[in-house]
């Protein structure tokens, strides 16, 4: 009975990335939503990896705490019987939270981390504090004939993040960044423009508000010699210089002559709003996004964000201000902290209304010139359409003169 389930429960088995260094992962095929928030339309994986040195061995991240049995069992299809090191490259509980199951099976292993993260770990799952061995920045552990280093990389997107690169393999394990969220048999990247954009959300979705750091940290890794970039979500990288320009444009490129228009429609006035705008940018030859927001998938919508210099966003009048969906988008928006350089709002209302006001006070992270807005009453007229075309006008001006066109 015990055979059936555990063969149940595991989902793949332990892969060898090298000479005893092994993936020992789960992947989700079936997860759609992360942190309650997040689409996942492709599922993700919670990589962990397996490394053994002459002398010591060490386990990197473990995985997601209703998939801990399938990393538990992979350890024991290796005949694992002892651990030295787990290495918490980060305390969020998809990598963190089988920290308590695998320190129990490992009674001698060391949870290593960076002491901030060890001070995460212990208020967030109790575990003793003598099971800790805090690491500072470069600090090394010998496993015997192959050495980990520890580089510090903060905000990864929380705080207490770290890199962990192993020296003779050229493997860097960067937990959080460069990963994707994907469900995949292949152990590396296969599909270059599947990895791309899963990529581009997932960097949107969770790096993108600290884009600053971001470039600091790629700036901390840019002479590390790398063969392998080993995340602990999504397919690894063998080819990491892909992965790393990918990020270079999002974190530093300036943005696109490109426009993202989030809107909702009630009664189709906003709606025809929209429409007329889409096509008014597209003859002038910027590049439109449009998003109804009752259908979008939101992951779709952020990664559009990471190299739009616009955003209109378009809403109709509800209660005196906007429809509560583009609220919250406005919220996530602002959240996210995109490089845009202009924004705009259009939309309709009944009688009158405050849309406008609300939504560019839900907009204070965004570093935008508000382009006049075109809030009409009723149907779209003749009049609001030439409205408009001048914004139109006004969007394509401004790109230009940004020297995005
Ligand atoms: Fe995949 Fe920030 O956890």
């Amino acid at each position: 009975m015990e055979q059936i389930s555990l063969s149940i429960r595991r989902n793949m088995k332990p892969r060898e990335i090298k000479k005893d260094i092994y993936c020992v992962g789960a992947i989700d095929w079936d997860r759609r939503l992360f942190d309650s928030l997040i689409p996942l339309p492709d599922g993700t994986s919670y990589n962990s990896y397996l490394i053994k040195g002459s002398q010591k061995t060490a386990l990197i991240d473990t995985v997601n705490p209703p998939m801990r049995d399938v990393l538990l069992d992979n350890l024991d299809q290796l005949n694992i019987k002892h651990i030295d090191y787990v290495i918490f490259n980060h305390a969020e509980p998809d990598h963190s939270g089988s920290i308590r199951e695998v320190l129990e099976k490992y009674p001698e292993a060391k949870a290593v981390c960076t002491p901030r993260c060890k001070g995460m770990l212990i208020d967030r799952f109790m575990v003793a504090e003598e099971r800790f061995k805090t690491v500072e920045d470069k600090e090394t552990i010998a496993l015997g004939g192959r050495t980990l280093e520890f580089i510090h990389a903060p905000w990864v997107h929380w705080p207490e993040t770290m890199l962990t690169y192993l020296q003779e393999e050229r493997i860097l394990f960067p937990c959080d960044f460069f990963g994707s969220h994907l469900a995949l048999t292949d152990m590396y990247v296969r599909d270059a423009g599947q990895e791309y954009e899963a990529a581009k959300r997932y960097y949107a979705e969770i790096m993108m508000p600290f884009r600053l750091q971001i470039q600091k940290n790629l700036e901390k890794i840019k002479d590390y010699k790398i063969d392998i970039i080993a995340p602990s979500h999504g397919p690894m990288h063998d080819k990491p210089q892909f992965i790393m320009e990918a990020y270079h444009n999002w974190a530093y490129d300036e943005p696109g002559n490109i426009v993202v228009i989030p809107f909702i429609s009630m009664h189709g006035s906003t709606r025809k709003m929209v429409a007329y705008l889409v096509e008014a940018l597209s003859r002038r030859g910027v590049t439109v996004k449009q998003y109804d927001l009752a259908v979008a998938d939101i992951g779709k919508l952020a990664g559009s964000l990471v190299d739009a210099a616009t955003i209109v966003i378009g809403t109709p009048t509800v209660l005196t201000g906007p429809h509560p969906v583009v609220a919250h988008a406005a919220f996530l928006a602002n959240a996210l902290n995109p490089k845009a350089k202009f924004a705009s709002i259009i939309g309709s209302y009944g009688w009158g209304g405050k849309a406008v006001e609300q939504i560019a006070a839900m907009l204070p992270n965004l570093k935008v010139e508000i382009i006049a807005p075109v809030v009409i009453k009723g149907f779209p007229k003749e009049v609001d359409f030439q409205a408009l075309d001048n914004l139109a006008d006004t969007i394509t001006r401004k790109h230009k003169d940004a020297g995005l066109a």
